[in-house]
C-alpha cells in the first residue's frame, strides 16, 4: 500500500497533475499546485458536480460567495469557540502532533496485527479458510479487535466531552512513544483553533481581525434570505457552492488529502422540519449514485453512519473512499437541524425564515447538507484510476484509466511521422476538434512509445494520422482501456469522441 501510495504521487508530478507548493523554495507543508493536466482534471470534477446538482435540479443554485466574511459569521457558526484540534507536544523532540490522531494511528497498527492473523491463516488453510469462523473463535484477533474497539471509543468519549486529560493519560497507558524519537515525555493536551487569522485594513489600529473561511457552508447560510426571495425558491430547495477553504491542519500528511488551503463543493438543502430525515435517506442514496455513474468500483466505498455527532445534527454519514492509505473520508452528509440559520439569526438580529404558503406559517428551515473534498475527490479518480498492467507479450504498461468524462485531454492527435504533409493534416483535425474536446498534438518519438505516454498521462483517445489518411480522410482511432484500433473518417471523429466524454 505505501508503493502504490508512492507511485500515485510521483507520477501525479510526473504527468503535471500535482507539484509541491512554491516547490523552488523546497515547497509549503499541505499545500499543493495543480498543474497542467490537474488544473483540467479538476476543472471537469468541479462541472460534473456542478451540472449534476445545479443544473439536473430544478430547486437547486448556485451561489458564490466571497473568501473573507464578517468576523461574526464564525463567532455564530461555532467555528470560533469550538472548531479547535487537541495538540500535544513531545518535550524531548519539540514536536507538536495531534493528540487524537497518535491514539488512532497506535489502534490502527493493533488492526493491522489483526489483519495479518487473518492473512496468515488464510494462507495456511488455503480454500478451506472461513474467515467469518477464524476471526469469532481465534483468541488473538478477539483480542486485537476489542483492544482497538476500546482505544477509539474512549478517544470519542473524552474528545467529546472535552476531556483532554483523558487524551493524555490514554496516550500514557498505551505508551504511545513519538515517532521522531521514541520518547513518550509528553506534555498536557491543549485545543488549537484551526482558522487563519488575518487583518482588515492598512493601519495597526484600525485594523480588525478576519479568518480565511474554514469551510464555504457559512457563505450559503448568510445568503439563505437573499437567493431564496431574489430566486422566488420555495421550500423544499437547495443552495450549492464550489469554493476554497483554509484550516491551519497540525497533520500534515497523505497528500492533497488533508491540505491547509483546498476546494469544497457544499450543498444546504433547506426543508420543512420534521421532513429532514426523508430528505437525509435522499441525499445520501442520491450522492452514492452521483459516485456510482463515475465508475470507480463500488468496492473502493463505504457509509460510516455517525453514532455520535455534533451537538446541531440529529443524522450524520460520511461516504468512505478506499484511499491508498485505507478508508477514509471523502464527503459527509449533515442533518444539521435549524442550528446554523437560527444561530445567525441569533447573532444578527435579522429573521431568516420562509413563509410556506401551503401550511400558511413561517419558520426557520432545517437543512441537510451534502459536502465533499474537491481535492480528495481528485485523490480518489486518480489513484484508483492508476494500474499496471501486463500485456499478453509479456510487457507491461502503466495506464491512467480515469473516467473518459473526466480526463483533462480528450484526445492526443498524433501524425505518423514528422514529414509528407502528416503534421499538417493533424493540425487541421486539432483546429476543428478544439471547439468541442481539449486535444492535444504529439509528435516526438516513435509512436508506440507515443501511445504509452498518453495512456500515462490518462488520455481516453489517440488518433493517428498517416499517409492512408492524406488519401482516404480515415485515421486509425486507439482506445486507451482496449488498445483496440478502429479506422474511421475524419468526419465522424467529433461525434465517436463526444459519445463518449460528454455529460
Ligand atoms: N460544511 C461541513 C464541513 O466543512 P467537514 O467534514 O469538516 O465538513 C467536508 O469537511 C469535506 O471537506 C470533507 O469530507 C473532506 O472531503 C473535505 N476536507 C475537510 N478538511 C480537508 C482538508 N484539510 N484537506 C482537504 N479536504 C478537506
Amino acid at each position: 500500500q505505501e508503493d502504490l501510495f508512492k507511485n500515485v504521487i510521483s507520477h501525479a508530478k510526473e504527468y503535471g497533475y500535482i507539484f509541491a507548493s512554491s516547490e523552488i523554495y523546497d515547497g509549503l507543508s499541505a499545500v499543493y499546485d495543480y498543474g497542467q493536466n490537474g488544473a483540467e482534471l479538476k476543472k471537469n470534477i468541479k462541472d460534473y458536480w456542478w451540472k449534476s446538482m445545479v443544473q439536473l435540479h430544478q430547486n437547486i443554485v448556485g451561489l458564490d460567495a466571497a473568501i473573507l466574511m464578517h468576523p461574526t459569521t464564525w463567532k455564530a457558526s461555532g467555528h470560533v469557540d469550538a472548531f479547535n484540534d487537541p495538540l500535544i507536544d513531545n518535550k524531548d523532540s519539540k514536536k507538536r502532533y495531534r493528540a487524537d490522531v497518535l491514539v488512532e494511528d497506535y489502534a490502527e497498527k493493533i488492526h493491522q496485527k489483526a489483519e495479518k492473523e487473518i492473512a496468515k491463516a488464510r494462507k495456511r488453510f488455503g480454500d478451506a479458510f472461513n474467515e467469518e469462523e477464524f476471526v469469532t473463535t481465534n483468541p488473538r484477533v478477539i483480542r486485537y479487535r476489542k483492544e482497538r474497539k476500546e482505544i477509539l471509543e474512549r478517544l470519542a468519549k473524552s474528545l467529546t466531552e472535552e476531556d483532554l486529560d483523558d487524551v493524555k493519560a490514554l496516550i500514557e497507558e498505551l505508551e504511545i512513544a513519538c515517532p521522531e524519537s521514541g520518547s513518550k515525555n509528553w506534555t498536557n493536551v491543549k485545543q488549537f483553533n484551526l482558522m487563519f487569522g488575518t487583518k482588515l485594513g492598512a493601519s495597526a489600529e484600525t485594523a480588525s481581525d478576519l479568518y480565511l473561511r474554514p469551510e464555504t457552508a457559512q457563505g450559503i447560510f448568510v445568503n439563505f434570505s437573499n437567493v431564496q426571495k431574489t430566486g422566488r425558491m420555495k421550500i423544499p430547495f437547495g443552495i450549492a457552492q464550489i469554493g476554497k477553504a483554509f484550516r491551519n491542519e497540525i497533520v500534515a500528511r497523505q497528500f492533497i488529502f488533508r491540505q491547509r488551503e483546498f476546494e469544497q463543493m457544499e450543498m444546504q438543502f433547506f426543508v420543512r422540519p420534521g421532513e429532514e430525515l426523508k430528505w437525509f435517506e435522499h441525499w445520501k442514496e442520491t450522492r452514492q449514485n452521483w459516485h456510482d455513474s463515475l465508475g470507480l468500483g463500488k468496492e473502493n466505498y463505504r457509509f460510516h453512519d455517525h453514532e455520535k455527532m455534533a451537538h446541531y445534527a440529529n443524522a450524520a454519514t460520511d461516504i468512505e473512499f478506499n484511499f491508498p492509505f485505507g478508508f477514509k473520508e471523502l464527503e459527509g452528509i449533515h442533518s444539521r437541524t435549524d442550528f446554523d440559520l437560527k444561530a445567525h439569526e441569533e447573532h444578527s438580529g435579522k429573521k431568516l425564515r420562509f413563509y410556506d404558503p401551503e401550511l400558511k406559517e413561517n419558520y426557520v428551515p432545517y437543512v441537510i447538507e451534502t459536502s465533499i473534498g474537491l481535492d480528495r475527490m481528485f485523490l480518489a479518480v486518480f489513484s484508483s484510476s492508476l494500474k499496471e498492467e501486463q500485456l499478453e507479450d509479456g510487457s507491461s504498461r502503466t495506464v491512467l484509466k480515469l473516467p473518459a468524462v473526466l480526463a483533462p485531454t480528450k484526445a492526443a492527435v498524433l501524425p505518423l511521422v514528422k514529414k509528407d504533409g502528416l503534421p499538417e493534416l493533424a493540425q487541421e483535425i486539432i483546429d476543428e476538434l478544439k471547439w468541442d474536446l481539449q486535444v492535444q498534438y504529439d509528435e516526438k518519438d516513435a509512436i508506440g512509445r507515443r501511445y504509452r505516454r498518453q495512456d500515462a498521462a490518462g488520455t481516453p483517445f489517440c488518433i493517428t494520422v498517416d499517409h492512408e489518411s492524406l488519401e482516404d480522410k480515415t485515421v486509425t482511432l486507439r482506445y486507451r482501456d482496449s488498445m483496440e484500433q478502429k479506422r474511421v473518417k475524419i468526419s465522424e471523429l467529433a461525434t465517436l469522441i463526444k459519445e463518449e466524454v460528454d455529460f
